[in-house]
């Protein structure tokens, strides 16, 4: 039986996380092919635009030049005391179309020195494999991950970089936030709809690219057993929380339903079976997804390890209201018990406590906090930065996940999003801050590239030199 505790473990993994497009630039550089990221030129709430255009600013192009840059910004980090750093290897660096016969050298050695410089301070790598970042031509060409072909091109794409960097990473995640795309099927998942379909086609599409991303996942984490037997290899999810507004018992019926939706894929993934409550909606929306013998039973044999996630905030769901969906997860009514950030998502750390316990209960996995994070607007005065809002937001964050702990979760660590300033996913802007590092870039591109502390970078610093004692 395990023993009641209140501290933080002492191999807690502290860091901060960021994905290769949203940081790294360099977007043609080094035999890199076109990724699904740069087809976005506004962030993903705007629609699938294509292969870049003359004269359209694409704020993923350089980004904050992390590609040239990363030894000046692992340095910084190491000097927070990081003991993780998660990103993601950039899929068209290694397969520059996604169906190639052999990895692109280049960038094969772009991560093997990115990764030797985090190891060089002892700050592990946690790996993302699939950040949003889906090569345009499997998109184009296959259709994404309705094509089963996928699942292929993904198994090789794995086998090159488990073999390659199995001496130097030893925790992976397969894809970001896999349950976003329900809402997001082309940025998540490359499945771009041309307009015309009705709702039940789309449904059909998505739950069946779904279902090879399952025998996907369960391919890699098979290989990754196989070839690193001393890493970790887990699921990633959206999965900041949604409260009924009131206690109409609609409401409360048509959250739990809302949450499902989402939960559905941690389900999978986790548990290794679809769950029943999917059939209903599935007979509903006439939806039938096309299964090849042994795919269960390879979904049920090679589950995810661990639970990773995102929470930035909570809403509300008042009964019959549709909901809008961004980065954050729905968007509903505002619930007038919490505060509201620069960007409209409410700030709620009891949440953070309370989804913690909710995925522990549901699922008596390890679970990894891989993105918690304030997007504000920072004012630089007298090249200073006095993010007290951040500190705040971390500090009750960090306070409600140590009342997880002591509620007897498990968790693995806790990964800050975005400890220096990069490009939102959300809406493509540069000055929706989340970093400890302010990166001098606005909007449209203008700016040094300067990085400069802020005065959360020697909070964060002292919370990992005190492992989280003095918060
Ligand atoms: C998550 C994504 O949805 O939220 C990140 O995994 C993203 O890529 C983060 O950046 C925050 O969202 P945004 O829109 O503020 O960048």
């Amino acid at each position: 039986m395990k023993k009641y505790t209140e501290k933080f473990s002492t191999d807690f993994l502290w860091g901060g996380a960021i994905s290769a497009n949203q940081a790294e630039g360099a977007w043609n550089e080094d035999g890199k092919g076109l990724d699904m990221a740069y087809c976005f030129p506004d962030g993903l709430h705007f629609k699938y635009k294509g292969a870049p255009k003359e004269g359209v600013y694409y704020p993923q192009a350089e980004a904050i030049d992390f590609y040239h840059r990363y030894k000046e910004d692992i340095a910084l980090f190491a000097q927070m005391g990081f003991k993780v750093f998660r990103t993601s290897i950039h899929w068209t660096r290694i397969f520059p179309n996604g169906d190639d016969e052999v990895p692109n050298e280049k960038g094969l050695q772009f991560y093997d020195d990115l990764f030797d410089e985090l190891l060089k301070y002892d700050i592990q790598p946690l790996i993302t494999i699939s950040h949003y970042e889906m090569p345009v031509n499997l998109v184009e060409k296959y259709g994404s991950w309705k094509n089963r072909k996928l699942i292929d091109f993904f198994e090789k794409y794995c086998t090159t970089i488990f073999n390659r960097y199995k001496d130097k990473v030893k925790y992976w995640l397969t894809f970001n936030e896999i349950n976003n795309m329900r809402r997001n099927a082309d940025y998540v998942a490359g499945v771009v709809f041309n307009g015309t379909e009705n709702r039940e086609q789309r449904q059909n599409m998505i739950y069946q690219a779904a279902h090879h991303m399952f025998v996907a996942n369960a391919k890699a984490n098979r290989l990754c057993h196989l070839i690193i037997p001393d890493a970790k290899i887990g699921c990633m999810l959206s999965l900041s929380n949604i409260y009924p507004y009131n206690c109409d018992p609609v409401a409360v019926f048509e959250t739990m339903d809302i949450r499902r939706k989402s939960l559905f894929y941690s389900d999978v993934m986790l548990r290794g079976e679809y769950p029943s409550y999917i059939l209903r909606s599935w007979h509903e929306d006439n939806v039938n997804v096309v299964m090849e013998e042994g795919d269960l039973e390879l979904i049920k044999k090679y589950p995810s390890q661990f639970l990773a996630f995102s929470y930035y905030k909570t809403s509300a769901h008042e009964a019959g209201k549709p909901s809008f969906f961004d980065t954050g997860g729905e968007q509903n009514s505002l619930n007038p018990f919490l505060k509201t950030s620069d960007w409209g998502w409410q700030i709620d750390p009891l949440g953070f406590r309370y989804t913690l316990n909710e995925l522990y209960d549901r699922y008596q996995v390890p679970l990894f906090p891989v993105e918690n994070g304030l997007g504000a607007n920072d004012v630089v005065i007298d090249g200073k930065i006095h993010d007290d809002y951040r500190i705040e937001y971390l500090k009750e964050h960090l306070k409600a996940l140590k009342e997880a702990i002591k509620d007897g979760v498990e968790i693995m660590g806790y990964t800050y999003w975005g400890p220096i300033d990069i490009v939102s996913a959300g809406t493509g802007e540069m000055e929706k801050r989340y970093g400890f590092i302010y990166v001098d870039k606005d909007n449209d591109g203008n700016g040094t590239l300067k990085r400069i502390k802020k005065d959360s970078f020697e909070w964060y610093k002292r919370v990992i030199m005190t492992n989280g004692e003095n918060l």
